[in-house]
């Protein structure tokens, strides 16, 4: 394999519109702040880029609804996600935006030289216009019936209800969001991307030349390849983002999908601004390796078009790899920012203190390497009870706990040397098999393998049981703890990569100062080093801890569903005398008994005061027998006879729905007469 010189280490640059939750952590920033430490770790001269992006519809959207700026939005979210990310410890050498002035500087330039070598192409085309805001609109301003569900209400570039994309031109009826008018047809210039041109050279650089890139992002490259590629407009009328630098383009924005990679760029200048660097050394230099870690909603944007950007440009490295994940789910669900169905980091860190690294260590051995995962509260607590605590945490508490009760916490004499000797070769092959994973961005197995140094260290424990052993012959009980002591520091230094929280905690337990990654797999402590008190690495998480969280997601999910409820439309008006047709009266339920052989059914008989009537209704999940009884409620009874499970009903009682679909009793007071008109 090919030595590099340099790491330029890229994780997509999240929209500044909202916080930063699980998915996004599990998907690219966890991933890839394992990997740099890793890579800082061997040595290496790496360049850890974040930043957030901040332009895009979206969040001019966002902004409109909250009567702010976009600016206003940004800011917000920039720094909350900022802080986020640096409590968790997500290690970034530099977080950047994309509205810094430097950003708007650099994308201007990169347009500007591809477009002064003749690599854009400039074409006419027709956009819906809304005349009222005199705007041109984004698909994503467009409403509209959705061409295969009939959802009313679906978004240009997407029907939230079915899930397909599609395009401002689909929609049946079109509405602009803006001013909820019909947009008309209005004909406008853009600068296009000629993809088609690059087809070529794309299939032999990432086709023939990638095939060692992850199967589901070469997958997804060369469904793209094979489809066929076309030009794409990297110009948009909109009036927040990066001006496009040609005369005559006033309202007009780069495509927020053409500057936002460019943000890698401007980040580095920004970092090597404020670091005395040169900027260019990681972005154009053969020896610099660059991957981009991302999710798979941007395979396309980072391994087609941002290449064939940089290759336009052409003084510019390509990706080596886009090591992109799957996605994760919550508790069954896709995570939704909208809906807010999300485990927020900000509030993780609030609820979970002191615990980054349980979440670190959840997200990466579940993490959605090759195909979607799922969260849940339950696996978390799990995870951390089971693993972190009763392997990990335990393994080095009783290590400490046995050294301070014999020894004095010093780290006593050598006297295993053959066990030590086993001992070691094995870290060293659990390294070694660690390096490979890491290599090939297989984090959830170098995890794995990391948690068998101290399933090796809790059977070498159990095996030799120094706590019997002292009584007897305290010289081997030395040797065994010293050993015991060796593994715990050689999953310290290995810590610092995986869980750098618990790594401070341990290295400053074992009194354990720089040690490098050659190290590994050797002696770390040498006899009569004194240990600090030991404290637990992790804590068990307790059910009701759980159950909060459960709760909070039970409270987002009813709220969603009210909200869907009260947004409701109104039903079209009717007349009078179309009320008038329907018969309704008081009644008291007399008798009530479950339909055999259904969930749901109940038979009641009602008094109606004309007559008792039986009556079916479909409330049998909701009510017991004797909650009905004796109830006063409404009934249609111009509703004919029906036959419902063998039983003859005559008429409708009325319920009330709530949104999570249970139903109330619609009840007039008891002095309403049975048989009286309800109007
Ligand atoms: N903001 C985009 C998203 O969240 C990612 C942009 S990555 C970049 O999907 F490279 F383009 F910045
Ligand atoms: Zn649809």
């Amino acid at each position: 394999m090919k030595e590099f010189k340099r790491y330029t280490i890229t994780t997509a640059l999240p929209y500044a519109n909202g916080p930063i939750h699980i998915g996004h952590l599990a998907g690219v920033y966890v991933p890839a702040d394992i990997y740099v430490r890793y890579l800082r770790k061997t040595g290496r001269d790496v360049l850890f880029i974040g930043g957030s992006d901040e332009h895009g519809v979206p969040i001019t959207i966002k902004a409109r609804q909250q009567n702010v700026s976009p600016q206003d939005i940004v800011d917000k979210y920039h720094g909350i996600i900022k802080k986020s990310f640096e409590d968790l410890g997500i290690s970034f050498d530099v977080y950047s935006r994309t509205s810094m002035p430097l950003h708007h500087e650099t994308a201007s330039a990169f347009f500007t030289r591809l477009h002064s070598e003749g690599k854009l192409a400039q074409m006419e085309s027709e956009q819906y216009y809304d005349e009222e805001a005199k705007q041109f609109l984004a698909d994503r301003y467009i409403t509209g019936t959705c061409p295969h569900c009939g959802y009313e209400k679906a978004y240009g570039d997407q029907c939230e209800k079915c899930g397909t994309s599609l395009s401002a031109n689909d929609l049946i009826e079109p509405r602009s969001a803006l001013s909820g008018n019909v947009p008309v047809k209005k004909a406008t210039s853009h600068w296009f991307l000629p993809l088609d041109q690059y087809e070529g050279w794309l299939k032999e650089w990432i086709l023939d030349g990638h095939k060692d890139w992850k199967a589901n992002v070469y997958g997804q490259c060369k469904s793209w390849i094979d489809q066929g590629l076309h030009p794409r407009a990297v110009t948009r009328d909109l009036d927040w983002g990066v001006k496009v630098p040609l005369a005559d383009s006033e309202g007009k924005v780069l495509y927020v999908w053409f500057d936002a990679p460019i943000g890698y760029i401007s980040a580095t200048r920004d970092w090597a601004q404020q670091n005395g660097k040169n900027w260019e050394e990681y972005w154009k230099s053969d020896d610099s390796r660059l991957i981009h870690f991302i999710g798979k909603d941007n395979i396309v944007f980072h391994c087609i078009i941002f290449p064939a950007m940089l290759k336009a440009e052409g003084s510019y490295i390509l990706p080596d790899n886009v090591p992109a994940n799957e996605f994760l789910n919550l508790e069954g669900d896709k995570i939704s920012t909208s809906r807010n169905w999300a485990v927020w980091l900000h509030e993780y860190l609030e609820d979970f203190p002191g615990k980054q690294d349980v979440l670190r260590y959840v997200l990466t051995a579940n993490a959605p390497e090759t195909k979607d995962n799922d969260f849940t509260w339950k696996d978390f607590q799990a995870r951390n009870n089971n693993e972190l605590a009763a392997i990990f945490g335990n393994f080095v508490n009783r290590a400490m706990v046995l050294t301070h009760k014999y020894f004095e916490g010093k780290v006593p004499a050598s006297t295993q040397a053959a066990d030590l000797d086993g001992i070691l070769k094995e870290i060293v092959s659990l390294k070694e098999k660690i390096t490979h994973s890491l290599e090939q961005f297989r984090f959830r197995e170098a995890l794995a393998f990391f948690m068998d140094i101290a399933r090796l260290g809790n059977k070498y424990l159990t095996d030799k049981e120094p706590w019997k052993v002292f009584k007897t012959d305290p010289e081997q009980v030395k040797g065994i703890l010293n050993n015991v002591l060796q593994i715990s520091a050689n999953m310290a230094i290995l810590s610092e990569i995986f869980l750098p929280k618990t790594a401070d905690k341990l290295k400053k337990m074992l009194n354990l100062g720089e040690t490098s990654w050659e190290s590994i797999g050797k002696v770390m402590l040498s006899e009569g080093t004194v240990l600090n008190q030991s404290e637990l690495l992790f804590e068990k998480i307790e059910d009701a801890d759980i159950q909060k969280q459960l709760d909070k997601l039970e409270k987002s999910k009813q709220e969603n569903k009210a909200a869907a409820m009260s947004s409701e439309p109104i039903k079209p008006n009717i007349t009078f005398d179309d009320f008038s047709k329907i018969d309704l009266r008081v009644g008291t339920i007399l008798e009530a008994e479950k339909v055999a052989k259904t969930k749901k059914l109940m038979k009641l008989s009602v008094d109606m005061g004309f007559e008792v009537r039986t009556i079916v209704s479909g409330v049998a999940e909701f009510f017991e027998p004797d909650q009905l009884m004796g109830k006063k409620v409404v009934v249609v009874v111009n509703l004919g006879k029906r036959e419902i499970k063998g039983v003859e009903s005559n008429g409708m009682i009325l319920y009330a729905e709530n949104a999570d679909g249970t139903l109330m009793m619609v009840n007039p007071f008891n002095e309403a007469m049975n048989g009286g008109l309800v109007k």
